[in-house]
């Protein structure tokens, strides 16, 4: 067998903010450890300490559109050297709270960066790798929003943002699954949580069988 057959998988999470996502990581997580998987779970911008000081400022300095994809994808680059890769070289299975597809649907769709600049930064940081599943948690930006300000969270820079900017977000998401239907599923994330969280458990526990 060649060592490759050993490799974990890599899913990921993503949608706008206050879709959801958080409960249903951990459901996630819970489902694949029951079934004695061994986990790693970790997030974006950040999983390591350099890149959780790139998220504080990722998350709170104002700067230039190209300056912050270009911070996202150097933490994305250490987070990757230094826990993805060795992880799923171990056979653990990695679940991310946000990958790549965040730099799409957020620099892309959202902020205006060239689409050209986000394929060259892409191809550069991770040629061969993508995730095996990654759930979009697809909202309105309306829900979504009083979710969050029922939570009563200290918005961020990006949670701050104006609606349409969500609404592009969200667009963009939409349209870069519908180029990887293969590995991007959306989910309906304005259902119930319970009903939610059966959806994410069908979906997680088939790539188990899988
Ligand atoms: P997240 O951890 O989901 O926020 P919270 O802690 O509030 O749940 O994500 C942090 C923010 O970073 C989120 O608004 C999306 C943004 N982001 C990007 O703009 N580009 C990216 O590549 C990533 C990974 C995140």
């Amino acid at each position: 067998m060649s060592p490759t057959q050993f490799r974990g998988r890599f899913i990921t999470f993503e949608g706008i903010d206050g879709a959801g996502k958080s409960t249903q990581i951990a459901a996630a997580v819970a489902l694949l450890e029951a079934r004695g998987i061994a986990v790693v779970q970790t997030r974006e911008p950040g999983g390591t300490p350099l890149g959780e000081r790139l998220r504080e400022l990722l998350l709170h300095e104002p700067m230039h559109l190209e300056t912050e994809a270009m911070l996202m994808f150097a933490a994305r680059r250490e987070h990757l050297a230094a826990k993805i890769e060795p992880a799923l070289a171990r056979g653990r299975w990695v679940v991310c709270d946000r990958f790549t597809d965040a730099t799409y649907a957020y620099q892309v769709g959202g902020r205006g960066l060239d689409r050209d600049k986000f394929d060259v930064l892409e191809a550069w940081v991770h040629p061969n790798l993508q995730p095996d599943l990654t759930l979009v948690f697809d909202l309105s930006p309306e829900l979504a929003a009083a979710r969050m300000q029922a939570a009563g969270n200290a918005p961020d820079r990006f949670e701050r943002e104006q609606r349409a900017f969500h609404e592009r977000v969200r667009a963009a998401y939409l349209e870069r699954a519908g180029r990887a239907p293969q590995r991007i599923r959306v989910i309906d994330a304005g259902r119930e949580p319970a009903v939610i969280r059966a959806e994410v458990e069908a979906i997680v526990g088939g790539l188990c069988a899988a």
